[in-house]
């Protein structure tokens, strides 16, 4: 018998973390590898933001705060959802959190009895179904498919909608594929919605202001103001303002839901830190402008390595509307065999011939529910993308 609890058995640690430890290990052992597994922008954290915390530091802004956020916080979040999503959230109605996942992670415990059930569009992202678990919900998933542009399709989530669901999780922009639904998709979908009055919607918008080609974001709540009271609108500063280790994310919701996520966060590990706080205020409040600079910079990177990945022979590689991903196929290389006469029988073989045959390190689709894909985070720098999408080009001309 194991000291360690029989939930754990249930879930594995991330795979996106994983690749990523791969990749510095064999980097740190000389290993020539350029790392297209991570998940955080290339980015520097914005000068002004950075001073707001400096200044916070120096004000003695050093203790604890309120469980869920200084007032100053929910304030700028409030004003945040209002400017750019036209949606009316109190303060009461605002809970932030240490980063988007803890923020996720408490809502699904404080919702989920034994046997809810969460719908889960496939390729989802890598925490999701665990942390459904880990609350004890049971995860249950709809496919998104290349066909659809990685998109829900109304009809499939209609029938994917059990009595026993409980949520349903939108990501959009989406982590790993891209994929971001128009005004009218999203209304589609919440069309279903509203026909399920038992289900609610939580929405993780995390890559909202990473979308190219003028694509306008959109959110559940925004487009179906009937879904107000039965949506959590999640969002956070990691992506948009380059702030990943700052540990700030954030929901707007129906109060008594924030009130019940706020109980958890007590008694587990309270506010998130008083300095992030301070600079997640200012990252909301002060100047916006990087946010189109960067996100003009990550579109060329986007057009870079789609159209490099589609000159690869085997490879096809949908050009999505935003995140900093894309999701290829692979599907074209199944059966073929490397130089060294390993056949590539699924996308983690694939993925493991790229680490160590080509020095690029990715992640397999599997890992997101979706094969045979692999994803790509283009948030390094072009000459990077460049080499890499080459010797992925070179590797998959290799297989025979
Ligand atoms: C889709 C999605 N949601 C949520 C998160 C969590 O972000 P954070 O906890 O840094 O706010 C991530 C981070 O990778 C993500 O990709």
């Amino acid at each position: 018998m194991t000291f360690i609890a029989e939930s754990l058995s249930r879930i594995k640690p991330s795979p996106t973390i994983a690749v990523s430890n791969k990749a510095r290990e064999l980097k740190a052992a000389g290993h020539d590898v350029i790392g297209l597994g991570a998940g955080e922008p290339d980015f520097d954290t914005p000068d002004n933001i950075k001073e707001a915390a400096i200044r916070a530091i120096r004000a003695g802004e050093t203790k604890y705060t309120a469980v869920d956020g200084t007032p100053a916080l929910k304030q700028a979040i409030a004003g945040k959802f209002k400017r750019e999503n036209g949606l009316d959230y109190a303060p009461s109605q605002i809970t932030v959190g240490t980063g988007g996942k803890q923020v996720l992670y408490n809502a699904l415990m404080a919702t989920l009895n034994p046997g809810d059930e969460v719908l889960i569009p496939t390729p989802y992202w890598v925490s999701y179904p665990d942390m459904v678990l880990l609350a004890g919900g049971e995860p249950r998933f709809v496919e998104a498919t290349a066909e659809t542009g990685f998109k829900l399709a109304p009809a499939a989530l209609d029938a994917a909608l059990g009595p026993r669901t409980k949520w349903l999780i939108l990501n959009s922009p989406s982590n790993p594929s891209g994929a971001a639904y128009t005004r009218d998709e999203m209304k589609a979908l919440t069309d279903v919605m509203m026909a399920h009055a038992h289900v609610w919607v939580m929405t993780d918008d995390m890559y909202e202001h990473l979308v190219y080609d003028n694509f306008v974001f959109s959110t559940a709540a925004e487009v179906e103001p009937g879904l107000y009271d039965r949506t959590l609108t999640v969002n956070g500063v990691s992506k948009a303002y380059a702030m990943t280790g700052w540990r700030i994310g954030y929901a707007g919701g129906p109060e008594d839901l924030i009130k019940a996520m706020a109980k958890i966060q007590s008694q587990t590990t309270s506010n998130p830190s008083s300095i992030s706080q301070a600079a997640a205020v200012e990252a909301l409040s002060g100047p916006q402008g990087y946010i189109a600079e960067r996100a003009a910079a990550f579109k060329e990177r986007r057009d870079l390595v789609v159209d490099m990945l589609n000159q690869a022979p085997g490879i096809h590689c949908h050009r999505p509307e935003g995140a900093f991903y894309v999701y290829p196929s692979c599907a074209g290389l199944m059966g073929k065999k490397t130089p060294d006469g390993k056949m590539i029988e699924s996308d983690l073989d694939f993925v493991t011939y790229l680490l160590e045959g080509a020095g690029v390190a990715c992640v397999h689709g599997e890992a997101f529910g979706l094969s045979p894909h692999f994803r790509i985070s283009y948030a390094t720098d072009s000459a990077a993308l460049r080499e890499a999408c080459g010797r992925i080009q070179r590797a998959c001309a290799e297989l025979a």
